[in-house]
């Protein structure tokens, strides 16, 4: 299972750790409730400014900022080569990369292929009639004979995935919202319109892209209906059609990893880019993003602990898989939190949330950071009369990802140092204990506690391209696992209980203990008698 490289080789998505930023929730310069690039220009230093009091992370990757109705808040694009005001403009984008790049950050952007807004040019220019020069680029269906839908399909947002358009008298197709419409990758003026949008960004010099929803670019050439999926959850919502399907048709067709070999090759001739996806499938599906020979994504984004129980032998057995099926060229990543699912804290308890900490940042492979998760930010019940994410209006306020996308709280003040204004989403009364300016001044706080792992991370080469080995370390409710390189080990030890635990780790002998979660304690430790506290996760050095 030992996958070594060298780590003068390792490109920056590689060494570096990915932090995600919600535009709309990170911080609002203008006074108008809702965050822009000025304020992630204003928060840069506090991200990475080359000491150990700043985060220390290497790349941001940030959520959809392009002219947008905001129907699915960015994720509606209504033109992809400028910003939308709301955010700033080209300028203030070009001074944010400057001043990232200055910092040694790399720029990610959001990259939506699948659907644009219904606002955009070409749908207006599709939508005109049924002769229209863009007609093909959009997916329009007639009725079938007896009345009904095209198909069967349904929308992860609740309700059919068609809408029907009565000036040209038909359907047309939209997985998300009836306001994103979904492009057709089979036209390939699309390909071209698509790939131009990506030249215009890379020569602007952003580092890289997150694709959304890239499985879903190609759908099925005769549209076949979905079968029922077996094993979905009886309860739930009535509209919920997407949630009772097997995706056999709708997504991951085969013909979508040549549009990926497209985006490679795009972006390969610009040097040292990387290309993200969101994909959300199956482990042999899901490593098929890689591309046969790695000419696919760098990495398709890998969400899988986030689907696990919160266990150390399921997350073990989350991880072994994949180490165990890579292939050698393909590298691994780890996500935890995203602008779509419920706060890490929440999930899992902000006692565990330190141990993830140490988990996610010690792994081989590279983290992804979500915006907040740093603090230990919870997910906050927005009232119904607050709710924005089209999601939660749809599927019901149990589906709503407005709880994990509320402002960042940089302090104590009424807005959390967010806003002079109201904030777009309200702020968590947990701001006034739970904020950047308070955990800074706790030495053991969650804050400190990241911004000891992440600086450790990046000075220690065998956390940053060591090899993986789990370890049996004779209690099941801990997670051990050792990382090597050179002839130095760390020994990553998680209890993912709130009972204590001792543990003995095969190989016996002396290490240093470097790390732990309470961020109390180092020193000398015998490996064959470790003793963690509760929700305990410890680094320890060995020199062999
Ligand atoms: C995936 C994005 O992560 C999500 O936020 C969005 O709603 C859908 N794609 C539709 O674009």
């Amino acid at each position: 299972m030992a996958k070594t490289s060298n780590i003068n080789l390792l490109h920056w998505w590689q060494r570096g750790v990915i932090y995600q930023i919600y535009p709309r929730s990170f911080k609002d310069t203008t006074g108008n409730g809702v965050g822009n690039l000025e304020g992630i220009i204003a928060k840069l230093d506090y991200l990475n400014d080359d000491t150990p009091n700043s985060l220390g992370i290497n790349a941001i990757w940030i959520s959809p900022f392009y002219p947008s109705p905001m129907a699915d808040f960015g994720y509606d694009v209504a033109n992809y080569c400028d910003v939308d005001p709301l955010f700033g403009n080209l300028d203030i984008f070009d001074r944010l990369l400057t001043q990232a790049h200055r910092r040694g950050i790399k720029v990610i952007i959001d990259y939506v292929p699948n659907h644009t807004s219904d606002q955009h040019p070409w749908f207006q220019e599709s939508r005109r009639s049924r002769s229209s020069p863009k007609r093909n680029w959009y997916i329009w269906r007639d009725r079938n004979p007896d009345g009904s839908l095209p198909n069967n399909w349904g929308s992860p947002f609740g309700g059919p995935a068609w809408t029907w358009d009565e000036q040209t008298r038909q359907y047309y197709f939209h997985h998300f919202l009836k306001e994103q419409p979904e492009l057709n990758w089979r036209e390939p003026a699309v390909r071209s319109a698509m790939f131009d949008a990506l030249h215009f960004w890379l020569k602007r010099g952003v580092d890289g892209i997150r694709i959304d929803v890239v499985g879903m670019l190609i759908k099925d050439p005769d549209l076949l209906d979905n079968p029922p999926n077996p094993d979905a959850d009886p309860n739930l919502p009535p509209n919920d059609i997407f949630g009772r399907q097997l995706h056999l048709y709708n997504e991951d067709q085969d013909e979508v990893q040549e549009i990926i070999r497209q985006f490679r090759w795009l972006l390969d001739q610009y040097g040292d880019r990387c290309a993200i996806g969101e994909i959300w499938y199956r482990l042999p599906r899901w490593i098929r993003y890689y591309g046969q020979n790695g000419d696919g994504l760098h990495m398709p984004f890998n969400f899988r602990l986030m689907n696990q129980p919160w266990e150390a032998n399921a997350i073990r057995q989350s991880v072994d898989e994949l180490e165990k099926a890579l292939p050698s060229f393909a590298w691994p990543n780890y996500v935890l939190g995203s602008h779509d699912a419920n706060r890490l804290a929440s999930r899992i308890g902000p006692l565990q949330a330190r141990v993830a900490a140490m988990l996610l940042l010690t792994l081989r492979g590279t983290p992804t950071l979500y915006y907040g998760d740093e603090l230990g930010m919870e997910n906050f019940a927005i009232p119904a009369s607050r709710m924005r994410d089209p999601q939660g209006h749809r599927l019901g306020a149990a589906r709503s990802r407005d709880g994990g996308r509320t402002p960042m709280q940089w302090d104590d003040s009424a807005n959390a140092g967010f806003s002079t204004h109201e904030p777009w989403l309200p702020i968590s009364p947990e701001h006034k204990t739970c904020n950047v300016a308070c955990l800074s001044t706790e030495p053991t706080s969650i804050l400190n506690l990241y911004r000891r792992l992440l600086w450790y991370r990046h000075s220690t080469p065998a956390l940053q391209v060591g090899t993986y080995r789990p370890i049996d370390a004779g209690n099941n409710s801990c997670y051990v696992f050792a990382r090597k390189h050179s002839n130095v080990s760390c020994i990553v030890a998680l209890n993912f209980t709130n009972q204590t635990c001792s543990l003995s780790v095969p190989q016996g002998g002396n290490g240093k203990l470097v790390l732990s979660t309470y961020l109390d304690q180092e020193g000398p430790v015998s490996l064959s008698n470790l003793q963690l506290r509760s929700n305990e996760g410890i680094i320890v050095e060995l020199n062999q």
